[in-house]
């Protein structure tokens, strides 16, 4: 099993001494959505909280590092600014945006800071030596800082310098976020309560192969949902007139059915669907039965008699991890059954069950309902939690100080 946070040093290991008057290297993720410099979800922001304020409440000088989009090379349009911003608002406390992420401009900055300050360095993949790993930028990083504390889970899976590779020069720890994520996911896929039930779904299966190889090996029921429904339909001969399929996944989505009947596992496909002209259309054309899909029309969303069907199969689940929509959910024509199904989830939250959205597009959609604090844990991280899902062991985590 790959690394988990419980076997990694947390924050919470460090003693008030380690951390009082001390420089502290925080990796956040801030790869916000912004909107004309405008950031219109903040939710990564305020999820890194929690670890910012244990800092700041110990007398920690506490240093930012995060990266932003995909720059090549210094772009001004993709600045940390917007991020010090809204950190400074929510934390109440003024977050310093240095004017670079090393040199030593930034080094004079951050020798001045006094306990209880942030600063904010800028975007770190304005230098190509983030994503190469480069051990001396992964070294002028450590040079700014006594400890690093890596609570970006969403760029987990990325082996940078600042989420890797600075690891090496110091004493090293998850934050709380990282230590969360990693705890109630890792134990939903090693110890879960039984129904365990995960729910798949997204355009393509090629994008999730691993999470379905991996999962059939732990759930008790299977749910197929979005565009790679289509490619299991087919590969059991049927007709699914202009839908999405990927004819070279065919056989290997025989051969995820045949799994999941040999290791007993329920593996759940829509029985109706709702068919229309294109993704964009207005309104479905109708709702047909998997076995009378038009040739001229392609299936959009799953249909009222597919959602009876997963309410049944989701009523009794104990554990549920739910990893891309159900349907084109952001057509509200064809958003129906991603809502049921967050409505479910979020009804079964309530009685008890632990439940699990991981994925951008899935967490988007909840979001976009209104439903994200009726989750268990709604996860920050799109590729991370897929590679996490997949049993992969992330660099960011694999890095961390053994407890
Ligand atoms: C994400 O948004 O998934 C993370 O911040 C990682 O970003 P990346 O895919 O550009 O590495």
């Amino acid at each position: 099993m790959p690394a988990t946070a419980l076997s990694k040093r947390s924050i919470e290991d460090l003693s008030q001494d380690e951390l009082s008057g001390k420089r502290v290297l925080v990796r956040a993720d801030f790869n916000v959505p912004l909107k004309d410099g405008r950031i219109t979800d903040d939710t990564r922001i305020r999820a890194t909280l929690p670890t910012l304020r244990y800092l700041l409440d110990r007398n920690a000088k506490v240093i930012l590092t995060s990266h932003l989009g995909r720059p090549k090379g210094k772009t001004p349009e993709l600045t940390l600014a917007p991020v010090a911003e809204r950190l400074t608002e929510l934390l109440g406390r003024e977050v310093t945006l240095a004017p670079d992420v090393v040199g030593e401009s930034v080094k004079s900055l951050v020798l001045g800071m006094k306990p209880g300050e942030l600063v904010l360095l800028e975007n770190v993949r304005w230098y190509p030596e983030e994503e190469k790993n480069a051990p001396e930028f992964a070294q002028q990083l450590a040079d700014l800082a006594e400890i690093y504390v890596n609570d970006a889970f969403g760029t987990a899976h990325r082996a940078h310098a600042s989420t890797a590779g600075v690891a090496q020069y110091l004493p090293s720890v998850a934050g709380f976020l990282m230590h969360k994520e990693i705890a109630v996911m890792g134990k939903a896929l090693e110890a879960p309560e039984r129904p365990f039930v995960a729910i798949i779904g997204g355009s393509k299966v090629s994008s999730k192969i691993g999470v379905l190889q991996h999962l059939i090996n732990k759930v008790d029921r299977l749910i197929i949902g979005g565009g790679m429904i289509f490619t299991f339909l087919e590969a059991q001969g049927l007709e699914v007139g202009k839908s999405l399929v990927e004819t070279d996944k065919l056989d290997l989505a025989r051969e995820l059915m045949r799994a999941a009947k040999e290791k007993g596992v329920e593996f759940i496909l829509p029985t109706d669907i709702l068919v229309a002209t294109g993704i964009n259309a207005l309104a479905a054309e109708a709702t047909v039965s998997v076995n009378a899909m038009p040739a001229d029309l392609m299936g959009v969303d799953v249909g009222p008699q597919t959602i009876e069907r997963l309410k049944q199969a989701l009523g009794d689940a104990r554990t549920v991890i739910w990893n891309g929509p159900m349907g084109v959910f952001e057509n509200p024509a064809f958003a129906e059954g991603t809502r049921a199904v967050a409505q479910v989830l979020a009804e079964r939250t309530s009685q008890g069950a632990i439940t699990i959205v991981g994925g951008g597009d899935s967490v988007a959609a909840v979001e976009g309902m209104g439903l994200a604090d009726k989750f268990t844990h709604v996860s920050t991280g799109g590729g991370a939690s897929l590679e996490f899902l997949e049993g992969l062991e992330l660099p960011g985590v694999a890095a961390l100080n053994a407890k």
